[in-house]
């Protein structure tokens, strides 16, 4: 091969890998990362990207050198010279993709086996899923709708079902697990940073999988101890109604001023007297009836099947406390 030529293909293979580097750097395909696992697995996206780049680029060369060098004139209908294959060449080909795979393998291997350990000190959490909510069940017992863990300490999630399959995703910390009816799955998650992550459900499980969001909130050692020690009270003199509807989560998907929710995926709960109004039903009859029940009475624009039922989820005592609370506050 010419001098020219070989200068003009590397040239060629800098541009290439110069764009594409440039996408894979510049646009934010990852959220950023809080936690270790997150960061074990956007080294191997880099790692992976890196090698992707350099394929790509070295591809792009030697196609966009044919292209123009080899171009048939206009009035050339003859063949082209007979060829062999080249035994150094298919070598070549062969073996650096063999090392690179093998390469791209092992890291991933040793990345999946960091990933999944937890450690003596891990703090253990149940996870069910359910058409189309989360809850969370601590070592002591208490079930919550969000969920709350420490900063810098191993949290081991025991991930299943209620119904049909679902996925457990935190988009920060990385990690992502199927949750299967009488299967328990396991991840591991360490986060190394406060702050309020929304849990996503990533695998389409009916109606309602788009509004199957939670959140969860990192919190430092020291808080979270007082969180846990206090029962998971946020605050002592805190309504009981208020933390049910905290705990079991109606704040993922209810606007609701007195709780200080503003979130949009079911019906506002500031607009309860004029929804049991259109129900025909006394306000707290109806709000008890709509948590146990969500199908009863629809609010227009609303589809069936979306918000779970809560039959059997609440203890009666949580759940007086919830309508009573939903019942003084709601506004109009
Ligand atoms: Cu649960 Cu999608």
């Amino acid at each position: 091969m010419r001098r020219g030529s070989l200068v003009q293909l590397i040239v060629l293979g800098l541009v290439a890998a110069a764009i594409t580097g440039a996408v894979a750097y510049w646009i934010p395909w990852l959220p950023k990362s809080a936690g270790e696992e997150a960061d074990r697995i956007e080294f191997v996206f880099w790692f992976v990207t890196v090698i992707a780049v350099a394929v790509f680029a070295t591809v792009m060369a030697v196609l966009v050198y044919s292209v123009v060098k080899f171009r048939a004139k206009p009035d050339d209908l003859s063949d082209g010279p007979p060829t062999h294959g080249h035994t150094g060449l298919e070598i070549v080909w062969t073996a650096i993709p063999t090392v690179l795979v093998t390469a791209i393998s092992i890291v991933s291997a040793i990345v999946l086996a960091q990933n999944s350990r937890a450690g003596d000190n891990a703090l253990d959490i149940k996870v069910v899923a359910q058409q189309f909510a989360w809850q969370f069940t601590y070592p002591n017992g208490q079930t919550y709708g969000t969920l709350r863990i420490p900063k810098g300490r191993p949290t081991r999630l025991d991930i299943t079902s209620k119904d049909v399959l679902h996925s457990f995703w935190v988009p920060q910390l990385a990690q992502k697990q199927d949750a299967v009816t009488d299967q328990h799955n396991r991840i591991v998650v360490t986060p190394k940073r406060t702050g309020r992550f929304p849990i996503i459900c990533t695998e389409l499980c009916g109606l309602g999988h788009a509004i199957m969001r939670s959140h969860v909130e990192v919190m430092e050692p020291a808080a979270y101890r007082q969180w846990a020690r206090s029962g998971g009270k946020s605050a002592a003199n805190e309504d009981p109604g208020l933390a049910v509807f905290n705990g079991q989560g109606c704040n993922g998907c209810h606007t609701f001023a007195a709780a200080a929710s503003a979130a949009q995926i079911g019906p506002s709960l500031d607009e309860l007297r004029a929804e049991a109004k259109g129900a025909g039903k006394p306000l707290q009859a109806f709000i008890r009836e709509s948590i146990l029940d969500s199908n009863a009475y629809l609010e227009p624009g609303y589809q069936p099947g979306v918000m779970p039922s809560f039959e059997g989820q609440i203890p009666p005592k949580d759940l007086d406390a919830l309508v009573q609370y939903l019942a003084e506050n709601a506004k109009s």
